[in-house]
């Protein structure tokens, strides 16, 4: 999946409102499909995308005992997503599992998508962690030992905040991915709370950036798109220390 482009979150409800979408732009795009697509359209969705040039992140974030984790992932391999995720919560067993499947069904002569944990849902407050979950450590505290566990099991990397990356990244070190949702051009506007630009979130670090509503929802989606991949892939260079103006 090339990293100069953002990721459009595709959180639509019916496969024809994505068609439409879809349908506005003649370049190759990187995709995320979550379960509420994914459950209705399924493989064909995926099929139809893949056809016309497009990366998929298949978020499904899945979560059971590891047996079941691989077999999933195998058949989930097979349908040429470029990335994928499981939730850390499920174990180190199961996210090796999730690999070794992985690697199973992925066609000969092609990489296996890019596996990623997601640690602690940003959903989950403080207090329902302590609560619910019965734990003594704070999110913080819970986030660093669980991306830990991702790299025990040998992930590419975790899905996290924009503000997080820089340490994480420092933690984990320059190869451990961070995929970033939480991205505004101008921040305030929606329930997202803890954002970035694309250009600060490449300077945090951030190896790909996921981006939704901003474009999805825009009177004019392509242009929102071009303005920020640009500011995106400015923020990029930057840090390549490429800039020349
Ligand atoms: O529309 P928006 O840019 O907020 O979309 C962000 C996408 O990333 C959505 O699909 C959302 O579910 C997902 N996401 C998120 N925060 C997380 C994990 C995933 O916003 N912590």
């Amino acid at each position: 999946m090339d990293r100069t482009k953002p990721i459009i979150a595709l959180d639509f409800q019916e496969m024809d409102q994505l068609e439409a979408f879809i349908n506005l732009f003649d370049e190759p795009l990187n995709v995320k499909i979550g379960m509420e697509l994914y459950y209705t359209t399924g493989t064909e969705m995926i099929q139809k995308l893949r056809a016309k040039g497009h990366d998929i992140f298949l978020d499904l974030k899945l979560h059971d005992i590891p047996n079941t984790v691989k077999w999933a992932m195998k058949t989930l391999a097979k349908q040429g997503v470029a990335m994928i995720n499981v939730h850390a919560l499920g174990g180190k067993a199961m996210m090796e599992a999730a690999r070794e499947g992985l690697v199973k069904g992925t066609p000969e002569g092609q990489n296996p998508p890019i596996l990623l944990a997601v640690t602690q849902l940003t959903s989950t407050s403080e207090e329902q962690l302590k609560q619910e979950q019965l734990s003594m450590v704070t999110i913080k505290e819970s986030v660093d030992h669980l991306a830990q566990l991702t790299q025990a099991a040998s992930l590419n990397g975790i899905v996290c905040s924009p503000l997080e990356a820089a340490s994480i990244k420092e933690k984990f070190g320059p190869a451990f991915l961070t995929v970033t949702p939480g991205i505004r051009l101008v921040t305030g506007q929606d329930d997202q709370k803890r954002t970035a630009t694309p250009y600060q979130a490449a300077l945090n670090g951030c190896d790909y950036i996921v981006i939704g509503r901003p474009i999805t929802q825009a009177e004019d989606p392509k242009e929102a798109y071009q303005k920020i991949k640009t500011d995106w892939q400015l923020g990029l260079k930057e840090l390549k220390g490429e800039r020349n103006d």
